[in-house]
């Protein structure tokens, strides 16, 4: 059988497991791999050349695929895009040049009439992409929904079942070594942001900026919420949405046929405890898709690790070498993306019920107070309870029917107006199918 003839950057966390996959694939030829220290101890040993330059994985005319598993947005890119001048496929597991940098990557390629697959760069060892890539292919895509980073779902796991603070959860997932030392790309969502770029530029052919993405991370959910939370019948997941204006959240407003927004968001959600989400537990990540055809479908399974991960990247390289016998196959594999980058809907217009949980002064007339100013917002309270009065303070938590975003937020201004609102200790939002 001819070899398929790869060169790899990257021999760390998912490098390490795809020499190991690579080991049962004879035909597949890792010809050499470049790291940033030759003296650093290894997870994997090989018998393939490793190097620090990088030059001699991207001039080397023999290898035809360039497997990057470096990660990091530089030096990254230009290599990614010296591999593409030269007409080298690309397999990558880097979400964030790819949410960055997408549109004028895959226009690259398809002027080089070359590759990119990039299946480890959501959802780790889940075949979420090729799924929707292909096998949802005659769909149109209404939502795609779901726990997409583990390291957070694995913290407030934790939180919840053990009672532990969001400091004491995040401290035991980096000892374990689910969170990294600066936990900031999972715990404030920027790693689901990329991700839902990619998955909206697959699902509705356009990328969002990561910038223009609405994102909300973990650190502020308490213990105290996830209590709360779970008494009124829910579980606080971090929920990434990448939803289609035209299958608009909220039922009654008609989009403009001039809009081609997508709402996509990522934040803390109450999800029901009954609802599939809600079931994901430790660090597994959880997908809904909505297609107009097949209807909603879950995928469920490890989004991270060497082995998982690796087994997406070597799954690309298996899908690349059988489509290199096709003629013109890069045409076929390209996704359709435009090099545009796509419009967000306003925050403001996106609808759910609420989780609000109010520290206020133990003094009546507070709650008629809190009735009259959600009712100048239309805001309509679906239950409301105060808790733990101590020492003339009290907690009042209220859950709310749908509201719209700007009108919870005009509330929550007039709210802190009001001499017994000592602080709005969470606002959080309850989930909503689409
Ligand atoms: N880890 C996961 O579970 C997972 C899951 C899904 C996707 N991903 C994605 O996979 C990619 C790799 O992640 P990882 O966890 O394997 O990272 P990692 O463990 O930090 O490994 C990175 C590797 O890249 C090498 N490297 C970094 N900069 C380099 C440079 N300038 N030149 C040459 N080599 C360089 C490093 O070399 P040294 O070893 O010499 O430092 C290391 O071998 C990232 O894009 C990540 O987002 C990871």
């Amino acid at each position: 059988m001819a070899r398929v003839v790869l060169g790899m950057l990257g021999l760390g966390t998912v490098g390490s497991g795809v020499v190991k996959l690579l080991a049962q694939h004879k035909h597949l030829q890792l010809k050499k791999i470049a790291v940033r220290d030759l003296a650093k101890e290894r997870a994997t040993t090989t018998t393939c050349p490793v190097t620090t330059d990088v030059n001699e994985i991207i001039d080397d005319p023999e290898i035809e695929v360039l497997v990057e598993v470096m990660g990091g947005e530089e030096p990254a890119l230009t290599y990614i895009k010296r591999a593409l001048e030269k007409r080298k496929h690309v397999v990558t597991a880097n979400k964030e040049v790819l949410a960055k940098h997408g549109p004028s990557l895959f226009a690259l390629a398809r002027e080089k009439g070359v590759t990119i697959f990039f299946e480890a760069s959501v959802a780790g060892g889940i075949p979420l992409i090729s799924t929707i890539q292909r096998g949802l292919g005659a769909n149109q895509f209404k939502a795609v929904t779901g726990i997409l980073n583990g390291t957070t779902n694995f913290i407030l796991s934790n939180m919840e079942e053990r009672g532990l603070s969001y400091e004491t959860a995040l401290a035991e997932a980096q000892a374990l070594g689910f969170a990294e030392a600066d936990p900031s790309a999972d715990v404030d969502g920027h790693d689901v942001a990329y991700k839902l770029s990619i998955l909206a530029a697959l699902s509705f052919q356009r990328f969002v900026k990561p910038t223009d993405i609405y994102r909300q991370g973990i650190r502020e959910i308490t213990p105290e919420d996830l209590a709360l939370a779970k008494e009124f019948g829910y579980r606080i997941k971090l929920v990434g949405t990448a939803r289609s204006t035209n299958s608009t959240n909220d039922p009654n407003t008609k989009p403009n046929a001039e809009e081609k927004s997508l709402a996509v968001r990522v934040h803390p959600t109450l999800v029901p405890l009954s609802h599939p989400l809600a079931a994901v537990s430790g660090s597994n990540n959880c997908i809904l898709v909505t297609g107009d055809a097949v209807g909603e479908i879950i995928m469920v399974g490890p989004g991270a690790g060497s082995l998982p991960t690796a087994s997406a990247v070597v799954g690309d390289i298996i899908n690349l070498e059988s489509a290199l016998k096709l003629p013109d196959f890069a045409s076929y594999f390209q996704p359709s993306i435009t090099s545009q980058w796509s419009n967000t809907a306003s925050s403001d217009d996106w609808v759910s019920p609420y989780f609000l949980r109010l520290s206020v002064a133990d003094t009546p007339g507070v709650i008629g107070t809190i009735g009259t100013i959600f009712g100048n917002h239309k805001i309509s309270i679906q239950s409301i309870i105060q808790r733990g009065v101590k020492d003339g303070r009290a907690t009042i938590v209220i859950l709310t029917h749908d509201v719209r975003e700007g009108d919870m937020n005009a509330a929550l201004t007039d709210l802190k107006e009001c001499p017994f609102l000592d602080s709005v200790a969470s606002a959080i939002r309850i989930y909503r199918a689409g």
